[in-house]
């Protein structure tokens, strides 16, 4: 390998074919007097684009189309041509400077073209300099070249992720894979669960039972029914207020209704419904809360006879547990209610400091989440103790400013050339790199960027799960089902 020549961050290299490097690989560069090397990574590849060279192949090919006399080339003077012809022009995009054993983004040496030499160097090695450290492992799969690579839960704690790519790459699956690996480590995962496929994380492949996953499925109306007692005005309030919409005035006259119930000691649904029936407050006010009233009924969230307490899951399992939400065989305001009745009430308790913080994992959260809260989650949300990941096919669908405090993206593949650009616009690396490999990323692999990788891009083939991951798209033609299963073995 040789250096070819260096415009601001973009160095070019030549390479053989035999050189074996890959889009993604990471090389040093060194010099014998200096005792820092300088940390390249290759972003694209192209071949020698030379006049003489394709003079060179022009009248190889004429040659051969019009002569068939046994060519005699003792001095082997064609394989050095076809050698030249298939040299690579590996172009690289500087990431940093090893020093002694350390590697740091800050480069401020230019190497010499002559006396440089280049060498690859293994991508859990460039890990281990950058500093990746932590104690609880999470193996999320292979580098391209083979090497098994993991993060760190610590890395994920705190932070704000986005797993996005097209339909079908795979995002679902990492999520899956990053959630039971974090229960498994202690932690509390709570997942909107769009599709119901998070349902069999605690089943093995073969149908026994996973023993080190605690997992619990809540089903709106089933097992996820609440006691106005327990939701409390605040979060009463934010529901009929940004769920479904009540007039201010209404809204007063129903906390007014709440306070005379709270103080009778009859706080319920059937007293609620009573009351407001009998009062003698304005008819448009009334009607207002009484249409409020009937959906909050119909949506069989709300019981006077039992109720599903957050704190529960808490006492019930001290060392972690995947909660899944299922949000998938319900309309989209039953919805919407049921994650503001979440978000509400987990702030409330994490404000009180009554449970510890939490991981949030939200499946396509745009169907969900009202504009407000995506600020929220982000700066005050947060604070509190919600680490959010958000899983997505539709980056527009995020705002460029939260994907600006972004701090670990997991790109799967994306062929469209307007997802591409929003994503090369608002991440952390530059655009070339974005664009150029995720563009041939295959499909189960992804890139990864941000602190979970030591902010070392690194395109991962993420790993199998022995559990059951559900989720599988339905179809209806037998021969295209078994075409899928063999695509995804
Ligand atoms: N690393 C992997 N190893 C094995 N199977 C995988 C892997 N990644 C994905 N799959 C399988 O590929 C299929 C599609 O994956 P997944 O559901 O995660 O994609 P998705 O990007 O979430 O799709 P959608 O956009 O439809 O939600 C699933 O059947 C899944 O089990
Ligand atoms: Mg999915």
């Amino acid at each position: 390998m040789k250096i070819v020549e260096k415009i601001g961050n973009d160095v070019s290299i030549i390479s053989l074919p035999s050189e074996n490097i890959l889009i993604g690989d990471y090389i040093t560069i060194e010099e014998e007097e200096k005792n820092s090397q300088l940390v390249v990574q290759v972003y694209d590849e192209r071949y020698l684009d030379h006049s003489s060279l394709i003079e060179d192949m022009v009248r190889d090919e004429v040659m051969k189309a019009s002569t068939d006399w046994v060519e005699s080339d003792p001095l082997q003077i064609n394989t050095i041509s076809y050698f030249i012809q298939d040299i690579r022009l590996l172009k690289c995009k500087i990431r940093g400077n090893i020093d002694g054993n350390r590697f740091t983004s800050s480069v401020s040496w230019l190497p010499s073209r002559v006396k440089a030499r280049l060498h690859k160097i293994p991508v859990t090695k460039m890990m281990q300099l950058a500093g990746q450290n932590g104690l609880r492992k999470i193996n999320i799969g292979k580098t391209h070249s083979g090497e098994q690579l993991h993060i760190f839960a610590e890395s994920l704690d705190g932070q704000l992720n986005i797993i996005t790519g097209k339909k079908e790459s795979g995002k679902s699956h990492l999520s899956k894979l990053m959630a039971s690996e974090l229960v498994k480590h202690g932690a509390y995962v709570f997942v909107f669960d769009l599709n119901n496929e998070y349902g069999g994380l605690d089943r093995n492949k073969d149908g026994s039972h996973n023993t080190n996953m605690k997992c619990i499925t809540l089903s709106p109306s089933d097992t996820l029914v609440f006691k106005l007692k327990y939701l409390g005005l605040s979060s009463m309030t934010g529901l009929l207020s940004h769920v479904l919409d009540i007039p201010g005035a209404s809204l007063r006259e129903f906390i007014k209704m709440w306070k005379v119930l709270e103080s009778q000691n009859s706080l319920s649904m059937r007293s609620l419904g009573d009351l407001i029936q009998t009062s003698r407050c304005n008819e448009y006010v009334r009607d207002a809360i009484f249409s409020r009233f009937h959906t909050l009924l119909s949506s069989k969230l709300f019981s006077d006879e039992r109720s599903f307490e957050i704190e529960d899951i808490f006492s019930k399992f001290r060392e972690g547990c995947l909660v899944v939400i299922s949000l998938g065989q319900i309309s989209p305001l039953v919805r919407q209610m049921v994650v503001e009745i979440f978000l509400t009430k987990l702030v409330d308790l994490l404000e009180k400091k009554d449970i510890p913080p939490i991981f949030l994992f939200a499946e396509e959260a745009h169907l969900y989440l009202r504009e407000t809260y995506w600020g929220d989650i982000i700066t005050r949300m947060r604070h509190f103790g919600i680490f959010t990941t958000f899983i997505t096919n539709e980056p527009n669908a995020i705002d460029d400013g939260i994907f600006r405090q972004v701090d670990n993206i997991f790109l799967f593949n994306f062929t469209n050339d307007i997802d591409l650009e929003k994503i090369g616009r608002v991440t952390m690396i530059d655009t070339e790199t974005v664009k150029s490999m995720v563009r041939t990323l295959p499909r189960k692999s992804c890139l990864a960027l941000g602190p979970t990788v030591v902010n070392l891009p690194v395109k991962v083939e993420v790993a199998q799960m022995d559990t059951v991951t559900l989720g599988q798209t339905r179809l209806f033609f037998e021969s295209k089902k078994e075409l899928l299963i063999q695509k995804n073995k």
